[in-house]
């Protein structure tokens, strides 16, 4: 049962790579005309185009590539390369680059942070080019009116700086990895521990900058109210370019506290997190507990066993939360002492420490800016000519350490009923043997629950207990091996089937899981399109390819799992 998607993807996959050398001409003769074409439209620019781009006889092409690949699966040497790499520096780059690959019918891949779980912001099965956003990354936080405006090209962790420089007292509802890139994060969602007070990212954002299909810049009256509600939560890949957010910051105490309390098996973990599926997602909305559930082994006995992490966020001080928590979840035996008092961003660089093992970078003290390239080469907000200095030097990332990246693979569930004990049991021996995935539970409730579920694509809100998050990393650089670490995560979830919702299965979509369907954008489009929209989007999956329809016909901004227009 489990792998009939799979093998037909596989299938499907094969079927493709076959017929592909006969329909497409030599990628050099491409990769030229294609650059004869950028460098036309630049000519009598004053933004020349020449210097941002790198093709592989640049030294600097393997760094550039490689720089913001934040999954080593796709990082192999089988891993299919980009003809060549633009990093645009103003929008007349984005504009040429979009008109000369329509005329030359070359694929684009738009990158921002390079954390999409499934690489496809930076690898393809057609020849093609990345579009990377690193150089468009300013920030510009209005305290008066509780608002920023942030490029694609920015991290969240720079955001939460800029905002924290200003004002201890504001935040944003991200994620909490700060090297994520608001290109691809605020577009497809956006949860973190602030969902229960404040909702996603994407019920933040007040406006929009984008370029479109044929070139035009769009804000949200231009744009018009359909295309602004599809790039905030249906991926803004399928529609444009987006070069901009505008955020609404919210309001956050000056002190907040945290606390990770951790129970194996053996100290109740089982009691405990049942009660937690009762209880998480019906306290106040200012507490947030995530729960990780992973293998550990017990040096005595050669035994192994779970250890179940609560980690938490709470928008107040630590005495009420103590006396809240013995009130309505005693099971967990929260004390003081467990609890740390802190300021919002300190608490975002605490939740990134906790995290192990989720591959964002840790350790620095300057965590939140630390995207391995220097901050002092930001360009500015509508770089003006006097700013634009097209040397092609110094826009090469410059590394400052290693950064930590893994091989992973991650996959998504809702819960919708509570898992009953003997069904806990179960899946604690399932992990057990399969030892390395391991199960992450973010409740909902809250303002989550509150929101209509058309209200923005994303359609995962009322009566929902937590999103599940399944998570495997691994060290082997080796595609036997990332085969077998894609199967065992596979089976965990094929193991949750009976307890998770249904039909259909639903995901999230900033969880890309390729496993859900591919798309080749041929005549069988809108039928594979509707595999893995109805899963993301649910009921909002027609509306997002009507709008597809109607803004990119042709199908100009597509990937492996974007919106599928119509069958004509
Ligand atoms: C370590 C890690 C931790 C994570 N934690 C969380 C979390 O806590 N909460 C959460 O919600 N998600 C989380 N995610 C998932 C994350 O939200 C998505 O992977 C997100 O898409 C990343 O955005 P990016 O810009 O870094 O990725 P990219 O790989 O650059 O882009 C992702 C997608 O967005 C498109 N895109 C990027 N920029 C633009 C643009 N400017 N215009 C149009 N399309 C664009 C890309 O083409 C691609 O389809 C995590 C991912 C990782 C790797
Ligand atoms: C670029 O311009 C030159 C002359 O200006 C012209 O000969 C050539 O055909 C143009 N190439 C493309 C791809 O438009
Ligand atoms: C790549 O090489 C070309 C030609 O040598 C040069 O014009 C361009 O500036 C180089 N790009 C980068 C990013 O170094
Ligand atoms: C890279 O260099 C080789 C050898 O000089 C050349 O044949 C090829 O056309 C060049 N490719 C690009 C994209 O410039
Ligand atoms: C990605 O692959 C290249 C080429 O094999 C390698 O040099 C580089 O170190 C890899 N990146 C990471 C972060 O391991
Ligand atoms: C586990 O729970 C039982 C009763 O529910 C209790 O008696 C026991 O003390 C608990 N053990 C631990 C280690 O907390
Ligand atoms: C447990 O120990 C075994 C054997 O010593 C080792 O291979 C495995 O990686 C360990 N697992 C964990 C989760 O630490
Ligand atoms: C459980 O895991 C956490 C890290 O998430 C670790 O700090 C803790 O020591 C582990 N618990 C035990 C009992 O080893
Ligand atoms: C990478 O991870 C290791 C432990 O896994 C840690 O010791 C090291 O400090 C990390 N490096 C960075 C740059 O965060
Ligand atoms: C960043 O670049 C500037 C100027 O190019 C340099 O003075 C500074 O030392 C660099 N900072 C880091 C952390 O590399
Ligand atoms: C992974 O699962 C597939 C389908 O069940 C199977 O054909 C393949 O052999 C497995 N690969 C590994 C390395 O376990």
């Amino acid at each position: 049962m489990r792998n009939i998607s799979l093998e037909i993807v596989l299938f499907y996959f094969s079927l493709f790579s076959f017929l592909l050398p006969l329909s497409c001409p030599t990628s050099d003769s491409v990769t030229h005309a294609f650059l004869e074409c950028l460098e036309n439209h630049s000519q009598f620019s004053s933004y020349p185009i020449s210097g941002i781009i790198c093709t592989p006889n640049n030294s600097s092409y393997p760094t550039v590539l490689q720089h913001y690949i934040r999954n080593l699966r796709y990082n192999m040497s089988t891993t299919q390369k980009p003809l060549l790499i633009l990093t645009p520096m103003h929008e007349s780059h984005i504009q040429s680059a979009i008109t000369c690959a329509k005329t030359h019918s070359l694929q684009m891949k738009i990158r921002s942070g390079g954390h999409d779980y499934e690489g496809i912001s930076y690898w393809s099965e057609v020849p093609f080019f990345i579009l990377d956003m690193f150089n468009l990354r300013s920030i510009k936080v209005n305290i008066e009116d509780e608002t920023a405006w942030v490029q694609a090209g920015a991290t969240v962790g720079e955001m939460l700086y800029k905002i924290a420089e200003k004002s201890n007292t504001h935040g944003f509802p991200v994620g909490v990895c700060p090297t994520m890139g608001v290109g691809g994060h605020l577009s497809g969602g956006g949860y973190g521990y602030l969902m229960r007070k404040y909702g996603l990212s994407v019920d933040n954002i007040v406006d929009a900058q984008l370029i479109d299909v044929n070139g035009r810049v769009l804000n949200r009256e231009t744009m018009g109210k359909d295309f602004f509600w599809a790039i905030t939560g249906g991926g803004a890949s399928s529609f444009g370019v987006v070069l901009a957010y505008k955020i609404k910051l919210v309001r956050v105490p000056a002190k907040v506290t945290v606390f990770d309390v951790h129970r194996t098996l053996e100290q109740n973990a089982t009691e405990i997190v049942y009660r937690y599926q009762h209880v998480a997602h019906k306290l106040p909305k200012e507490i947030f507990i995530r729960l990780t559930m992973m293998v550990m082994n017990i040096t005595e006995g050669n035994k192994k066993t779970i250890n179940a992490s609560f980690m938490s966020l709470f928008l107040g001080d630590s005495e009420t939360l103590v006396s809240l928590m013995n009130k309505r979840f005693p099971e967990l035996g929260l004390k003081k002492k467990d609890c740390k008092e802190m300021s919002f961003v300190q608490s975002y660089i605490k939740w990134t420490n906790y995290a192990l093992g989720t591959n964002c970078d840790i350790g620095a003290p300057k965590v939140l800016l630390n995207r391995a390239y220097n901050s002092t080469h930001l360009t500015r907000w509508h770089s003006s000519k006097s700013r634009y200095r097209p040397s092609g030097r110094s826009r090469t990332p410059q590394f400052q350490k290693k950064k930590n990246s893994t091989h992973l693979k991650r996959k998504s569930d809702y819960l919708k009923e509570p898992i009953p004990k003997d069904g806990l049991e179960y899946i604690c021996k399932r992990m057990i043997e399969l030892e390395k995935p391991m199960l992450t539970f973010n409740p909902y409730g809250g303002k989550m629950a509150k929101i209509t579920p058309s209200a923005k694509p994303f359609p995962h809100r009322a009566g929902i207990i937590c999103k599940i998050q399944y998570a495997t990393n691994w060290k082997e650089n080796d595609v036997k091996e990332s085969e077998h670490y894609v199967n065992l995560t596979i089976m965990l979830h094929t193991y949750m089937t009976p307890f998770v919702s249904k039909p259909p299965r639903e995901a999230y979509f900033n969880y890309r899981d390729l496993d859900l369907g591919i798309n080749h954008n041929g005549h069988g489009s809108y039928f594979e399109g509707a595999a893995y929209g109805d899963k993301y989007f649910k009921h909002n999956f027609k509306r997002l390819v009507h709008i597809k329809t109607k803004i990119d016909p042709d199908n100009f901004f597509r990937h492996e799992q974007s919106i599928p227009t119509l069958p004509s």
